[in-house]
């Protein structure tokens, strides 16, 4: 596991007074995984250890229980959250190759957050503009017939923004 990726203090006190309001027994292990993904975002590698603590198992055994749902996130989310669909429609009009290039562009595979923490990448479930296949949604924004070579300037355009915004700071900083 990434301890790159590790929980703030305020998280693992914030999850060991919440894991009190669970019973102790294994079926509570996906319910209790939810609840801090839900709080947050991701599960860290102490998150994990707290679960398998508190419901007697051992770690390993949460984490399998964990991966085998793909639901749960162990990297938290960028600053920009690529969610790809893969519903039926956007599957059939090669949704998968849009994946694959966003994944291919950042480096990083689904569910996976890029190290400089500026951009993760999701699959998602049919996210209700069929007609618009393939879709894939970047923050707010949804972007429809998505194109293979639309990621590219896509990604462009958020790093050309970031570099903006460093300048931006660098000359606030020096007046
Ligand atoms: S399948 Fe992608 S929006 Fe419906």
């Amino acid at each position: 596991m990434d301890h790159e990726f590790s929980a703030d203090e305020e998280t693992l006190k914030d999850i060991a007074s919440e894991l009190t309001r669970f019973e102790i027994k294994r079926s509570n292990v996906i319910p209790i995984l939810q609840m801090i993904q839900e709080r947050h975002a991701y599960l860290a590698p102490e998150a994990i250890r707290m679960v398998a603590e508190h419901l007697g198992m051992a770690a390993c055994e949460v984490y399998g229980v964990a991966t085998f749902y793909n639901q749960f996130r162990f990297q938290p989310p960028g600053k920009h959250q690529i969610k790809v669909c893969l519903g039926t429609a956007c599957h059939v009009k090669g949704g998968d190759i849009i994946l694959e290039n966003f994944e291919r562009k950042l480096g990083i595979s689904e569910g996976q957050t890029t190290p400089d923490r500026e951009f993760s990448i999701d699959r998602v479930a049919c996210v209700g503009c069929c007609a618009l296949a393939p879709v894939a949604i970047v923050d707010e924004t949804v972007y429809g017939k998505v194109a293979p070579s639309k990621v590219e300037g896509l990604i462009l355009g958020f790093e050309i923004e970031k570099e903006k915004e460093e300048r931006r700071k660098q000359r606030d900083e020096s007046n």
